[in-house]
């Protein structure tokens, strides 16, 4: 591999900017003086940055974190700050941390200054500004400028499908390097790729639909099967010529249509043969498999499971004027059984986004069967089991299974680019 994790030399004293992703799904709650607070409600993205810190605490550093959170679009949204991931970090990781307000400025420059050994300042959310996506190679000079920072480090591996200022911009101006848990990412995902024993089912979820359809595309080349679910799935239903009635179908919706159904069209003729031991036969299927039927209702917030309607796609589908108002939010029971068939004949599973609105317990029901089914296969059957992406881990962890996969990654698209074989520009940025 052609990138490199820090020596003690690179990094001992030197005052080092760490590009992480603590973009981490918060909890909101309104406290007795009526203030809007957030918490981190999972911090798995936090914790796999916390080698790489503690190395850096353990050897000297003066440490100054970045990140990105939500996206906030160029924009100052309060709900988007980074500062209650500053009070976690004190809290419950017990390092010592300043938060500075920009990531940018005075302030910035003031703070940097004052850090000693092994302390932090946490910068407020890159995506504040629009220079940040814009990859403007004067706010990465500027950030270098501000913080005095003398080595760059990428830790932010689920970020790395992004050429953004912070991951492919501060590495041309000094010195660079993988962070530690960035490195052992690309190590397991390299080796899946490498060698996948087959059958290789992807299960694919979520909302990140813009995104996703695209990987779809490559990941359909190197997969035996990919079985969508939750708002992706809308897309291919629709091109499959299945009504989705007002589903979502992400910011792009015409577009991510037409994706799918180039990629249906494109594996039209292509079938994968699973086994059936009863039969004795192999059964022919679609190399992408779509819901057969789904858990719908007039909204994702319905609190009565008399408001959620089960509907049979390929029958029985009424169209009724009722039927118009329905988003699709969940797959249903018999999908669940489909998938969890398929998923015991997998060697090798990757399984990003869930299956629906996993928020609501009335549509979780899909995303927390697939996981648990995965993570058996990991035991019972010996299947290399990879699974990835904030939502994703949400509901992972929700269930208590993170143990019980060969690999939790943090990332989801990246990881998802990744293994359809894309260059992330992040990674191709730190090769020497
Ligand atoms: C993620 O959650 O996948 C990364 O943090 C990247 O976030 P983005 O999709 O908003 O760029």
């Amino acid at each position: 591999m052609l990138i490199h994790t820090p020596k003690v030399l690179d990094v001992q004293d030197k005052k080092v900017i760490v590009r992480v992703d603590f973009n981490v799904p918060l909890k909101k709650r309104i406290n007795a003086a009526g203030i809007t607070k957030f918490s981190v409600a999972d911090d798995q993205r936090i914790r796999s940055a916390l080698e790489t810190i503690l190395f850096l605490k353990e050897h000297g550093a003066k440490i100054i974190l970045m990140s990105h959170l939500g996206r906030p679009d160029g924009k100052i949204v309060p709900e988007f700050s980074l500062e209650p991931i500053a009070f976690y970090l004190r809290q419950n990781m017990g390092l010592s941390v300043e938060f500075a307000n920009n990531c940018i400025g005075e302030e910035v420059t003031t703070k940097a200054s004052a850090l000693q050994k092994g302390e932090i300042l946490l910068l407020e959310n890159l995506r504040y500004h629009s220079e940040e996506e814009n990859n403007d190679h004067d706010f990465a000079k500027e950030i270098i400028k501000d913080t005095g920072a003398e080595v760059y480090i990428n830790e932010a591996f689920s970020a790395s499908h992004r050429a953004h200022a912070s991951i492919v911009g501060l590495n041309k101006l000094i010195p660079s390097f993988a962070g530690f848990d960035l490195a052992a990412e690309i190590k397991i995902l390299s080796k899946i790729l490498e060698k996948a024993h087959r059958p290789f089912v992807v299960v694919l979820g979520g909302a990140k639909i813009d995104d996703k359809v695209s990987a779809v595309k490559n990941l359909s080349k190197l997969a035996d099967l990919v079985l969508v679910g939750g708002g992706i799935a809308n897309a291919f239903l629709k091109a499959s010529g299945i009504e989705v009635h007002k589903s979502f179908m992400g910011k792009n919706a015409e577009t991510n249509v037409a994706i799918a159904k180039e990629i249906l069209d494109a594996h039209q003729t292509e079938r994968t043969m699973i086994d059936i031991e009863q039969a004795g036969k192999g059964l022919p299927l679609p190399k992408v498999v779509v819901p057969i039927d789904v858990l719908a209702a007039k909204n994702q917030d319905v609190k009565n499971e008399k408001e959620v309607i089960h509907l049979e796609l390929l029958k029985n589908v009424k169209d009724s004027d009722e039927d118009l108002d329905l988003q699709y939010l969940d797959i249903g029971k018999e999908t669940i059984a489909l998938y969890k068939y398929l998923l015991s004949k997998a060697k090798t599973i990757f399984f990003n986004g869930p299956m629906g609105v996993f928020e609501n317990p009335l549509f979780a029901k899909g995303s927390r069967d697939l996981a648990k089914n995965i993570a058996n296969n990991t035991t019972d059957f010996g299947a290399t089991t990879v699974c990835g992406g904030g939502e994703t881990n949400a509901v992972i962890n929700a269930c208590g299974l993170r143990d019980r996969f060969t690999h939790v990654s943090t990332a989801g698209g990246a990881a998802l680019e990744f293994l359809g074989g894309e260059k992330l520009p992040g990674i191709e940025a730190l090769k020497k």
